[in-house]
């Protein structure tokens, strides 16, 4: 079984400021940092560093971002050999955190919107029925890879974030594990409380497994209509940044590992638990050691 990651890689600028910005406001930020991110580059690496053959797909520029990107998967243990390298500038972010380590995320694609349908046929010869695909929405022709995936008899999993009219082209049947936080919980469903979100999940995707993460509440995870739970764990947050990616990686490790979902939501609990308390995206995602005991 091989995990493929098609997705996304962005050059994240990450600036520390006081609030988050009003409308109309100019504030000056007091720090500035560039990382790797991306939400498809910082599952890549949660998978990989959780102990999967984990392989990404995606594009970056022809440039030095697009090189340091791939050191950053390729020091983690990610395979890269199917990264596509074009003429053209790499997706990137500008991302706010604030005193209370929220943050918040302005996205420009770049070279992760200029995926074709050559490239795409490509890097699926590469993978068979029973293998893993991991989704986020942050490329183009989203539909398109849910679909051939599909048609490969891959196990689809979908982080639909960021949430956006795109969505609605993609076929939703066909997925198999949705990781959701709470804000795309309610967009999605037009729902407010997690039970809602999940009752929502439930009439209309009933086969797929949901794991919804709630912030500073916890998380849960809804397999054949049974919910399980999962308090936080408390530490000092600096930058929430790739939390929701590293759950993903950590969980999917337990769970395609056999694992039951109380474990599986335990462990990615822990691991989201170092990366908060880490500045970045890719470099703030612990090790599996890291996590014993
Ligand atoms: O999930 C966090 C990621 O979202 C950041 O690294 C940023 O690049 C955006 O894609």
């Amino acid at each position: 079984m091989k995990v493929l990651n098609f997705g996304s890689l962005n050059v994240d600028y990450v600036y520390q400021v006081d609030h988050i910005m009003l409308p109309g406001e100019t504030q000056s930020s007091t720090q500035r940092n560039v990382f790797a991110g991306g939400k498809g580059l910082n599952q890549s690496v949660a998978l990989a560093k959780a102990g999967l053959p984990t392989y990404h797909a995606g594009q970056v520029g022809n440039d030095a971002d697009g090189e340091m990107l791939l050191q950053v998967l390729k020091r983690n243990g990610v395979d890269c050999s199917l990264v596509n390298r074009i003429d053209g500038p790499c997706g990137h972010t500008f991302i706010q955190v604030d005193k209370d380590a929220q943050n918040c995320i302005l996205l420009f694609g770049g070279a992760n919107r200029c995926i074709d349908a050559v490239y795409r046929k490509e890097v699926f010869s590469h993978f068979s029925a029973g293998d893993v695909i991991v989704l986020q929405n942050e490329i183009n022709d989203l539909d398109q890879v849910i679909d051939e995936a599909y048609e490969k008899g891959m196990m689809i999993v979908l982080n639909p974030s960021p949430f956006d009219a795109y969505l609605d082209r993609c076929d939703w049947n066909k997925i198999d594990v949705f990781f959701i936080n709470e804000v795309e919980g309610a967009q999605i469903s037009g729902k407010e409380t997690a039970e809602d979100i999940l009752a929502w999940f439930r009439e209309h995707h009933p086969k797929a497994l949901v794991v919804l993460t709630l912030g500073g509440a916890g998380s849960c995870c809804m397999k054949d209509g049974q919910v399980y739970r999962q308090e936080v764990i408390p530490v000092t947050a600096v930058d929430t940044t790739a939390a929701g990616d590293t759950f993903t990686g950590f969980f999917m490790r337990a769970y395609l590992g056999g694992q039951t979902i109380p474990e599986a939501l335990a462990l990615a609990a822990r691991a989201s638990s170092v990366t908060v308390s880490r500045p970045g995206a890719a470099e703030s995602i612990p090790a599996m050691a890291e996590l014993d005991g």
